[in-house]
């Protein structure tokens, strides 16, 4: 009796394990090289110094610790940013990018980052949110797409930085290529 109740259970499991793998041969799966959508956008960060009032679009709302001497350390920037199509700062901004970053290591240049891309033009009306860690002393960092709305309705993906300029403390540009993986 008891080797019946086996035997089926057995037969049971097999047949879960052949509907999963036939699910997932079905399923393609995702490649790199081929995002269903991709954007390359340009982000400028104008940092408010106590000066420049009218074109300030950041500003660091939490100072250093004074934990170590130069990469300032707990500084945290909250910003409101353009994101134009080249790398001119002057061009009319496609998207704003909101949200806040931190530099978060003592030793190091590293901040962490979470934002959401603002889209609102004939183009493009919606939301990406990004969020992960800005190593800044790798030539190019990977962020994650963690979601999104309206023309990018849960969209999922990766967000590749590139330090495009950095000049002194008060402005820097980021090249921001974002692949998307998941696309409606
Ligand atoms: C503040 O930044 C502006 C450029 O954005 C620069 O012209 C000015 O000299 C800076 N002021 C100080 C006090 O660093
Ligand atoms: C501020 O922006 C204006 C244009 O919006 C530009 O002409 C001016 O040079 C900028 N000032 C600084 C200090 O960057
Ligand atoms: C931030 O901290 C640095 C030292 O770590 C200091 O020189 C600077 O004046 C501080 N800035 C503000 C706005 O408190
Ligand atoms: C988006 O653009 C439209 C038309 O230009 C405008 O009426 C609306 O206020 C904008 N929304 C936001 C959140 O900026």
């Amino acid at each position: 009796m008891s080797s019946l109740v086996e035997k089926s259970f057995i037969v049971m499991v097999l047949t879960i394990m052949l509907v999963c793998s036939s699910v997932l041969a079905t399923k393609n799966p995702i490649q790199e090289s081929k995002p269903c959508k991709r954007l390359v956008l340009y982000y400028h960060d104008t940092l408010f110094n106590g000066t420049d009032v009218a074109n300030a679009t950041s500003a660091a709302v939490a100072n250093a610790t004074g934990l170590d001497k130069e990469h300032k350390f707990g500084m945290l920037v909250v910003f409101n940013d353009p994101m134009t199509k080249d790398h001119h700062l002057l061009s009319p901004p496609v998207a704003k990018a909101q949200g806040f970053y931190f530099y978060d290591m003592k030793d190091a240049y590293t901040a962490w980052f979470a934002y959401t891309l603002v889209f609102n033009s004939s183009e493009h009306k919606g939301t990406l949110n990004i969020m992960g860690a800005d190593l800044m002393n790798d030539e190019t960092r990977d962020l994650s797409v963690v979601g999104g709305t309206g023309d990018f309705f849960m969209a999922r993906g990766i967000c590749t930085f590139r330090t495009d300029t950095f000049q002194g403390d008060f402005y820097f540009r980021l090249k921001m290529d974002i692949k998307l993986y998941e696309c409606y």
